[in-house]
């Protein structure tokens, strides 16, 4: 290749490697595969390697550079980064809003809300559309030099996507790590035996301020611009049209923002954020309220290092540290053991926090979770809280790592590990804590929904022996209910007739209610649609269970398994016998080939507002996709409602995304 074409190749490659970055960072909406991406990649560096001369300060080549010699450089910031004054309540929000407007006159003002990410500030300088400089907050006159880190992060654009560039501007952003990551960088960090990170905002530090580009690049950090410093070149009125500017450039900047013509407005989005933070993928402190013309800005100006025209709304903080009094274990109907941080109670999130989960023996180890440490609880992005982990400064010593007992807590049976699996079992089928936990699924809502059967009443009923297997329920009289606390004629007879009508809930619930092992209401909907019949499915071999569209071996296994168990025969034949619905039509499980979702194949975990196990498949078929029962690699999401908790972790083991309710209506729109 000679000289010009050479050039002129690595220039398309430079635009097409900054293109699907912006497309899988910015818009993300990748374009290219894994693989085409490295490809172009591998072109361009085999271009600059014989050619130095054609390696540009914006090539994607240089995201990486050399390790620091001596710590950061530092550096001035063309114009100082102010910080935020905070409103704590809508009060004080008020009082700001009131000061504005004395302030300027009674001329109308427009206001600017932003998410307010917890991260760390950032300013970027571009000269001549060129990535010249980064650098951190620092005091807010001096800032640190990270040029070179910053450069790693793809989602920061090398050079300005408009024609004509300033000849400079100052962007200043944010930059985070997604929850997701968080997680992540901390599990690295204690593998590698360093301490973890307290929130997302201190690694997000951290993983800034190394010394190693290479190390900063392996951190997924991401940013959200969310203004412009000193600029030359570049008129704009309003703070509004900022935010499209840097938009156009390239940048990330929250599509959450939104512009307001009353205080009242912006504060209603405040609160109405505020009810979002649990479903982000980032963590978000407040909501940042801004002036929007930049000449009511200037006439405003500052008290300090505190703008008069903009304002922190703050959220109560979503992580906090407290102590893991114990870890807990509960038998779940399967006879999965489950266990669960008890806490020493402590306010995340505006919530008083007493339990939260942790998925298994390995999980806890692998977190060196132990009893009695100080431990980190995050209650964000999911509705259940987390531990994250031990916290960096523990008092004393600390016990032993924590180990799955023997033997079952309630029954002592030993526990077994099913293989494979990072669960252990209790496998007694009669372990009282077992029964108890399949009876309260059979009556549940997704299940037979026997309105009024509660899990006090089974458990009384449990107790007195009234009530041991499913079909159990089928033979209690009012007569028998009558005697029990808080009983009436009328409340009893409602008991018995919700009972009753049960019996003429679909075949794919009963069959979901029976608890086989990984049997979810989508899997039984799957099952009851391909075969038709209960006894057709307890005829099939498990080969022919696995050829069911969406079932996988595991699942096609342990279904034959079960049924081929004669104790739960018996309950089938016995709950045959008290006229459940044994039977459905069969339908075979298509996906529209033409919806948006078209390809996709989901599974569905958790409780989903304002949908049920049934209606959420076929919302979910309806868009074309494909909805199965366990997820694998070929999951192309899960859906994931307030609970689930093995599917999500699962889908995080995997890498497959987990989305929620609001992504899946963005996915559909095509706006995601
Ligand atoms: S504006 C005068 N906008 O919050 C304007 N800041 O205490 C100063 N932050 O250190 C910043 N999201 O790192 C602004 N949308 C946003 C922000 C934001 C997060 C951080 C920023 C700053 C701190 C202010």
């Amino acid at each position: 290749m000679g000289g010009d074409q050479a050039s002129q190749r690595a220039a398309e490659l430079r635009r097409a490697i900054a293109e699907a970055d912006h497309r899988y960072y910015i818009l993300d909406q990748p374009t290219l595969s894994d693989a085409e991406y490295d490809e172009l990649m591998r072109e361009l560096r085999a271009l600059e390697a014989d050619d130095p001369s054609l390696i540009t300060p914006d090539s994607p080549t240089q995201r990486v550079g050399v390790v620091a010699q001596s710590g950061f450089a530092e550096v001035e910031h063309l114009q100082p980064m102010l910080s935020l004054a905070n409103a704590r309540n809508e009060a004080e929000f008020d009082a700001w809003a009131e000061r504005v407007a004395r302030l300027i006159g009674d001329e109308p003002y427009q206001l600017v809300t932003e998410p307010k990410v917890d991260g760390l500030a950032i300013s970027l300088v571009y000269e001549d559309g060129v990535f010249a400089r980064g650098a951190t907050r620092g005091n807010g006159v001096i800032g640190e030099d990270v040029t070179a880190n910053l450069r790693t992060v793809r989602a920061i654009p090398l050079r300005l996507a408009g024609k004509a560039a300033p000849a400079v501007v100052e962007v200043r952003g944010e930059v985070y790590l997604p929850l997701e990551g968080f997680a992540r960088v901390n599990e690295e960090q204690i593998a590698a035996g360093a301490k973890p990170f307290m929130n997302p905002r201190n690694s997000a530090a951290g993983s800034l301020r190394q010394k190693n580009p290479a190390v900063t690049a392996k951190r997924p950090l991401r940013i959200w611009a969310y203004g412009i410093g000193h600029s030359q070149g570049l008129e704009l009125e309003t703070h509004w049209d900022a935010l499209a500017w840097l938009r156009d450039q390239g940048f990330p900047v929250s599509p959450d923002a939104e512009l307001h013509d009353e205080p009242a407005s912006a504060l209603a989005f405040c609160r109405a954020f505020e009810e979002r933070r649990a479903s982000l993928t980032y963590d978000v402190d407040g909501v940042v309220v801004k002036v929007s013309s930049l000449e009511q800005q200037r006439r405003l100006g500052s008290v300090g290092r505190d703008p008069r025209w903009a304002v922190a709304f703050k959220f109560a903080p979503t992580t906090a540290i407290t102590k893991l009094e114990k870890i807990g274990l509960n038998v779940g109907r399967t006879g999965a053991l489950n266990p669960y941080a008890i806490l020493e109670p402590v306010v995340v999130g505006g919530v008083t926090v007493s339990l939260a989960t942790l998925h298994n023996e390995d999980d806890i180890r692998r977190k060196d979770i132990r009893e009695g440490d100080r431990v980190i609880i995050q209650r964000a992005g999911d509705v259940i809280p987390q531990v994250v982990g031990p916290a960096p400064e523990q008092d004393g010593r600390r016990k032993r790592p924590w180990r799955m007992p023997d033997r079952c807590p309630v029954c002592s049976t030993p526990v077994v590990r099913g293989e494979g699996e990072a669960r252990h079992y209790c496998p007694n089928r009669g372990c009282p804590s077992r029964g108890y936990e399949g009876l309260k699924h059979f009556v549940s809502r997704g299940a037979m929904d026997m309105d009024g059967v509660g899990e006090k009443l089974v458990a009384r009923l449990v107790e007195l022996g009234l009530v041991s297997q499913p079909q159990d329920f089928y033979k209690l009289t009012v007569d028998e209910l009558l005697p029990l606390d808080g009983f009436q004629q009328t409340s009893a007879d409602n008991v018995i007739r919700s009972i009753e009508k049960s019996k003429s809930r679909p075949f794919d619930r009963v069959l979901f209610a029976l608890g086989i092992p990984h049997v979810g209401g989508i899997t039984a909907e799957l099952l009851a649609g391909a075969f038709g019949s209960m006894d057709a499915l307890r005829g099939a071999t498990t080969e022919q269970i696995a050829e069911v569209e969406g079932i996988g071996p595991v699942i096609a296994e342990t279904v034959s398994a079960w049924f081929l168990d004669d104790e739960h025969a018996a309950i089938v034949d016995a709950l045959a016998a008290a006229g459940l619905t044994m039977a459905g039509p069969k339908r075979a499980a298509t996906a529209s080939p033409s919806g948006p979702l078209a390809g996709k194949t989901f599974v569905v975990t958790g409780t989903l507002e304002g949908f049920t196990r049934d209606s959420i498949g076929e919302h979910l078929t309806g868009l074309g996709a494909k909805v199965t029962g366990s997820v694998s690699a070929s999951t192309d999401y899960v859906l994931a409602g307030e609970g689930g908790g093995s599917k999500r972790s699962k889908a995080e083991e995997l890498g497959v995304p987990v989305i929620d309710l609001a992504e899946l209506e963005r996915l559909a729109a095509g706006t995601a």
